[in-house]
């Protein structure tokens, strides 16, 4: 299938966010990924419920909101109601995660399970039949800009493989680091949705940016035989 990329507005210029989002979907970015930050599970504050709300007026794309926040029951609905099309929980924040995953399908969104850098696999064991797509965590997360980290490539590979084995459906999303020199062997190590922040919004243009990136999944795809990417 062809990877999708989706945009993390994390690196966008806040005073004028509907211009950025605009921006990103003309420059053919598949999702609008939105950093949800407490300050407790994550060292950084960012933005809640209301911005999702609003970002949900100004574009069609669908809302990857990712929640990095301790509780993360507490707020499920709300985000939902807000607008996120996906909603992803830390395995590290969720005690009861079948619970929340279940909560999140029951309100009409699909289920991410988020797993940071050292969380490992076999944390999914009991849960991958349930969820609609695995985030792994390529930066500890907190900022954008991070650079990304290069053990996690075989755990990409590793889930890539768990996910096959078993004929699931899940997506595979990889989240940090996500630029121009690391976006192929990403892909290759077999995600489906890539998200990428600094690698879009920060210097050059954000079209140049997108294309950058999808001229570096096509050779990809094409040194795989496939052109499509
Ligand atoms: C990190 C966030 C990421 C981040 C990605 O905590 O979850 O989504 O914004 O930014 P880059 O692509 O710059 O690493
Ligand atoms: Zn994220």
């Amino acid at each position: 299938m062809k990877h999708l990329i989706s945009a993390s507005i994390l690196s966008a210029d806040f005073g004028r966010l509907a211009e950025e989002i605009h921006r990103a979907e003309e420059a053919g970015v598949d999702w609008i990924h939105v950093d949800v930050m407490d300050g407790h599970f994550v060292p950084n504050l960012t933005i809640g419920v209301p911005v999702v709300r609003a970002i949900r007026r100004y574009t069609r794309l669908p809302l990857d909101v990712h929640l990095m926040i301790s509780n993360p029951e507490q707020y499920l609905e709300a985000y939902v109601d807000a607008g996120a099309d996906w909603l992803g929980i830390h395995v590290e924040a969720a005690v009861h995660l079948e619970r929340q995953v279940a909560r999140i399908r029951e309100l009409g969104a699909k289920a991410t399970v988020t797993l940071n850098p050292a969380t490992p696999l076999c944390t999914l064991e009991v849960i991958l039949p349930e969820v609609d797509m695995v985030l792994l965590m390529t930066v500890n997360p907190g900022f954008s800009g991070q650079t990304f980290i290069p053990a996690t490539l075989p755990k990409i590979r590793r889930l890539r493989q768990m996910i096959d084995e078993q004929g699931l459906g899940v997506l595979l999303e990889v989240d940090g680091g996500v630029q121009r020199d690391t976006i192929a062997a990403i892909a290759a190590a077999g995600a489906d949705v890539i998200v990428s922040g600094s690698g879009i919004f920060n210097d050059h243009d954000i079209r140049d940016n997108v294309r950058f990136l999808r001229e570096a999944l096509t050779r990809h795809g094409q040194r795989r035989g496939n052109p499509g990417g």
